[in-house]
């Protein structure tokens, strides 16, 4: 049996108020808890004593020891909430947002005019219901050069300053246009079949401000039961007038192509070009050459169509005046920002 002394209270309460007043912070204020207020410090202790207490004496004591703690437990609650709000006000002091600052700037990318413009002129296609196509960079020679009824010392091979790539007898190029596609397509799609294929073709060039040795394409292909010239003619025409309005139009002049026969030279009358509407080179076309339609299983008298091809940096340069080739490769966010192609 023990009895609770009230002198022995009064010490342990005013010793924890003490160190309440004085904790500045809430961490303090923690340790503050841990020594004063929580389960083991003097006053919990006392509180447990409360049970060896004898009979008689229980209810003062009860009550003393009862009102001590809730002294002590009120001085806590009050500090911490004054500290508490200090600590919060110090906070949103900090964490104020200077609107005067220059703000950090995180560049946002611009998708390359080249992307955009073969998008673009796929879209016209997709609208007339044909379908886009891809195949390899990385081409076979049979794809890029023998199904394209180009010979095997045709002078036509050479013309295209092409990249072979080792070993040698695997027969692999990187592609040096888009018309390969024409035959994966062919052989791999059921008739008819109406493709575009945008891409990346190469050639043996230097970097200079009108070549580059990696540039794009847009290849277009339609094989069905009597198509003529007037198709090919008319599918161009409604192409220069998307892009390039009301006032464009076409004009074929002959040419040379293994792979259409006949072929033609495809200029377009820019109606804006700067210093003046005038006839630009624009690409190749023709009528897709029998021997073509062999190589990928069709038969020639059943089936005819005609192919087109033309550069797309080639476009971008007379389309948006655009004088230097190394702006498009050189990857300068500011180059495509230019356009107005901030996503
Ligand atoms: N492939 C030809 C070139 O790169 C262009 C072309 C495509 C010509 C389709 C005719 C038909 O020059």
């Amino acid at each position: 049996m023990s009895s609770i002394s009230p002198q022995q209270l009064a010490v342990v309460v005013a010793e924890a108020l003490a160190a309440i007043t004085g904790a500045a912070t809430g961490d303090e204020l923690k340790q503050v808890r841990t020594q004063f207020v929580a389960d083991g410090s003097p006053i919990s202790v006392i509180n447990s004593t409360l049970r060896d207490v004898p009979a008689a004496e229980k209810a003062e004591a009860g009550k003393i020891v009862g009102q001590a703690r809730s002294e002590i437990n009120q001085a806590f609650a009050a500090r911490e909430s004054v500290i508490l709000q200090a600590e919060e006000h110090a906070r949103l002091m900090t964490e104020s947002v200077d609107v005067t600052a220059v703000a950090s700037r995180h560049r946002v990318g611009a998708r390359h005019p080249l992307n955009l413009l073969m998008e673009e002129m796929s879209n016209i296609f997709v609208g007339m219901g044909w379908e886009i196509a891809e195949g390899p960079e990385l081409e076979n020679e049979w794809f890029n050069f023998d199904a394209l009824n180009f010979d095997e010392d045709h002078p036509a091979r050479a013309m295209q300053d092409t990249f072979f790539v080792e070993p040698v007898d695997r027969h692999l190029v990187m592609r040096t246009h888009t018309s390969p596609v024409q035959i994966r397509s062919l052989l791999t799609r059921e008739l008819p079949v109406y493709i575009v294929a945008p891409g990346r073709v190469y050639r043996t060039d230097e970097l200079d401000a009108t070549h580059t040795p990696v540039f794009h394409q847009m290849e277009g292909i339609a094989i069905d039961k009597g198509l003529t010239m007037a198709h090919l003619k008319g599918t161009l025409e409604h192409l220069a007038r998307a892009m390039f309005g009301e006032g464009a139009k076409i004009r074929l002049r002959p040419n040379y192509f293994p792979f259409t026969e006949p072929s033609a030279e495809l200029d377009i009358w820019h109606p804006t070009f700067r210093g003046g509407a005038r006839w630009i080179e624009w690409g190749g076309c023709g009528m897709v050459n029998p021997n073509v339609l062999r190589a990928a299983d069709i038969d020639p008298a059943e089936y005819q169509g005609f192919a087109f091809g033309m550069g797309i940096e080639r476009t971008l340069m007379f389309r948006n005046d655009v004088a230097d080739m190394h702006d498009m490769v050189e990857g300068d966010v500011r180059f495509s920002q230019q356009f107005g192609m901030v996503i």
